[in-house]
């Protein structure tokens, strides 16, 4: 798999005021945008084709930090969606850069702290015929899309929001699928809330036998950023591990120069570009060390 799209979309209303004055995909999460967060996934990932659909007003300011992704080696493209019409619009918006070809969505809220991104990936990121969705052990199971599995991991039902959750597995804001999901997402009608449903877009996959499921490992942490308390608390985790360990996490440079999408004296440009802040003082320390953890 080869391309993605990251949905930052949304109006933010449970984080105003300051989704008034930039929008919740680029607010702080400790020391960089929250966009970031989802891209290095993306980039870790190894996926470097990237469609980012966002809407109307917050389009320029997006833009503007991340351009086309020449800088960090990979290509980034744009759309917007003109009103909040659901997650699964995200492929109509995206068909001609889909291209019929297999893709990857992430939610651009979506945080991750990856303990170690290993081979279990490979398996999603070569889907061929059916769709992974990514889930994790949550407290909250009201609030998420829900997966009940059978004990050897087969999915049995996803629930959107449920009121009497059937597991307390979070379908993460993480998924793959293949080639058909253009014509899938045509065919979904919305929900009681007026909007496209990722949950029942991965029912079709699921009615079809196809659908198969992910599980983050203890070592993963996934944070939610929804409400000012816990994007408060991702800044803080993110703040806790950084400074003890001296390395950044998900610094889209890094991680950029690490997966060989830059050469050294690229990552010493984009140093330069961030010369009087500690994030450029970090950038140059690690394109002049040799390891590159
Ligand atoms: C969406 C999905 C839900 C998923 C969640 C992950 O919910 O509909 O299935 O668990 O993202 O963040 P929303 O955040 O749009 O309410």
């Amino acid at each position: 798999m080869k391309k993605a799209i990251v949905l930052a979309g949304g109006t933010g209303t449970r984080l105003r005021p300051l989704t008034d004055v930039v929008c919740k995909q680029l607010l702080p999460i400790y020391d960089k945008p929250m966009l970031h967060y989802p891209l290095a996934t993306l980039m870790l990932l190894g996926i470097k084709d990237i469609l980012i659909i966002t809407t109307p007003k917050d389009l320029s300011a997006i833009q503007d930090n991340l351009g086309d992704g020449s800088e960090l080696g990979i290509n980034i493209q744009y759309k917007t969606q003109n009103a909040p019409r659901g997650l699964p619009e995200a492929f109509i918006i995206g068909e001609d850069f889909i291209n019929n070809e297999p893709v990857c969505l992430i939610l651009g809220d979506n945080i991750l702290y990856w303990g170690q991104l290993n081979l279990l990936w490979n398996e999603c990121l070569s889907v061929q015929n059916g769709a992974y969705i990514v889930g994790t052990h949550t407290k909250e199971p009201e609030r998420f899309g829900i997966i009940e599995c059978d004990r050897n991991n087969k999915v049995l039902s996803l629930t959107e929001k449920p009121t009497n959750p059937k597991s307390n597995i979070a379908a993460i804001g993480l998924y793959f699928y293949d080639h058909q999901v253009v014509d899938f997402a045509k065919q979904l009608k919305p929900s009681q809330r007026g909007e496209l449903e990722i949950t029942d877009l991965n029912n079709i996959y699921l009615n079809k036998g196809t659908l198969k499921a992910k599980f983050l490992s203890r070592g993963t942490t996934w944070l939610d950023a929804g409400t000012v308390n816990s994007l408060m608390d991702a800044s803080n985790f993110f703040k806790i591990i950084e400074d003890r360990q001296g390395l950044k996490i998900c610094c889209i440079e890094e991680v950029s120069y690490n997966m060989g999408y830059i050469s050294r004296n690229q990552l010493l440009k984009l140093a330069q570009k961030f010369s009087g802040s500690n994030y450029g003082k970090y950038l140059e320390q690690r394109a002049k060390n040799n390891d590159t953890e």
